[in-house]
């Protein structure tokens, strides 16, 4: 008898601020909600990652249960994912340390994101934290992994995340090849269409929470006013047309990309239909299709809110989950590396 491949998806988000944006929603969060329907899928409000940078009590305790609400209201369904907060996996940090234990000091110090966000405050008054963050997120990707030769591990993500999810499959290929075959390698799952939606001012550069400026950057709780004075003032091009030309109209470009995303239509059909339009009419249109798409998340991520217990009911039943698979690949991990267990 051939057993079943588990199929599983690992991927998480920072509770850094009080709302997701467009660009994790079409980015990432979209395809957890998707990947659902043919996966065993773990869904991770990463608190550990967050305070790598200083953070207050309150932020963190209200932008984690945030998060956790948005995923929801988002439509990560409770009873088919495990959504959990990584500090209520204590393995976590565990696997960490472990995979810290592999990790070339001179390989982590190759992680561009690190390189970015250590540059605001310099170097020297970066956490050790933040330089390990990458370290962090292999152990919650390999805490998840089936058994090696019996399944696959997903882990979506934007197009920034791709070398961390490069240094997850190296420590998972060291790891098995220093203490025996334990995981699998996991896979990025970064849909080219979506990988990186820009600045609705600056539009060659990502959309960003640390780095964009208000009118940059839609939240997915901005109120239905504010998202679409957003879309109505982002920066277009010179010209009328209103085609996709990465090189020479990056902003028409960007809000043909979410148009096409959140419309589920292809870019050459939006062109054909607004040709000779102008820019007028496609960002109106555009403005109410996000205005749409965003208001139900926004109403449901509220009522969610609004009921503190059964949301960390829900968070307690996904750490139970989280916890049954963790638990396991620990007492593995531990074994192949020789600590001796506990009578
Ligand atoms: P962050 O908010 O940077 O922690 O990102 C959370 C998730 O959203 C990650 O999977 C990112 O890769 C993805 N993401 C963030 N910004 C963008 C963007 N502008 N375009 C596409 N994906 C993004
Ligand atoms: N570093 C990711 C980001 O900034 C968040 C993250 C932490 C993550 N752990 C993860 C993403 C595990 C995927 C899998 O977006």
């Amino acid at each position: 008898m051939s057993q079943a491949a588990t199929r599983r998806v690992l991927s998480g988000i920072q509770p850094t601020a009080d709302s997701f944006h467009l660009g994790n929603y079409l980015g990432a969060l979209r395809q957890w909600v998707a990947l659902q329907d043919s996966y065993e899928t773990f869904y991770c409000v990463v608190d550990l990652h967050a305070i790598t940078v200083p953070t207050e009590p309150a932020d963190l305790r209200r932008r984690s249960r945030r998060a956790a609400a948005q995923l929801v209201a988002m439509g990560v369904d409770p009873a088919r994912s495990a959504l959990f907060v990584q500090s209520h996996v204590p393995e976590h940090a565990e696997l960490a340390w472990v995979l810290g234990c592999l990790t070339g000091f001179g390989e982590a110090n190759q992680m561009t994101q690190f390189k970015d966000k250590s540059a605001k405050q310099g170097t020297a008054a970066a956490s050790v934290g933040l330089f390990t963050y990458p370290i962090l997120q292999a152990a919650d990707i390999l805490l998840y992994s089936p058994p090696p030769g019996a399944g696959e591990l997903l882990v979506p993500v934007g197009e920034d995340q791709r070398q961390h999810l490069e240094l997850s499959r190296t420590l998972a290929q060291r790891f098995n090849h220093r203490y025996g075959e334990t995981f699998v390698l996991p896979d990025a799952h970064i849909p080219k269409a979506t990988a990186k939606i820009t600045d609705l001012q600056e539009p060659t550069a990502k959309m960003s929470k640390s780095s964009s400026t208000p009118q940059g950057i839609i939240d997915v709780l901005d109120e239905p006013g504010v998202a679409r004075r957003k879309i109505m003032r982002a920066i277009t091009d010179t010209g009328t047309e209103v085609t996709a030309d990465e090189q020479n109209k990056p902003g028409v470009t960007n809000l043909l990309r979410i148009f096409s995303a959140l419309a589920g239509e292809p870019i050459e059909d939006l062109e054909r239909r607004y040709a000779g339009t102008g820019y007028g009419q496609f960002k109106k249109d555009l403005a109410q299709l996000t205005v749409d798409t965003l208001a139900p998340i926004r109403e449901r991520t509220e009522k969610l809110l609004a009921d503190d217990d059964q949301l960390d009911r829900i968070l307690g039943q996904g750490a139970e989950r989280a916890s049954a698979v963790a638990t396991r690949t620990m007492a593995i991990v531990r074994d192949r590396v020789g600590f001796v267990g506990r009578g």
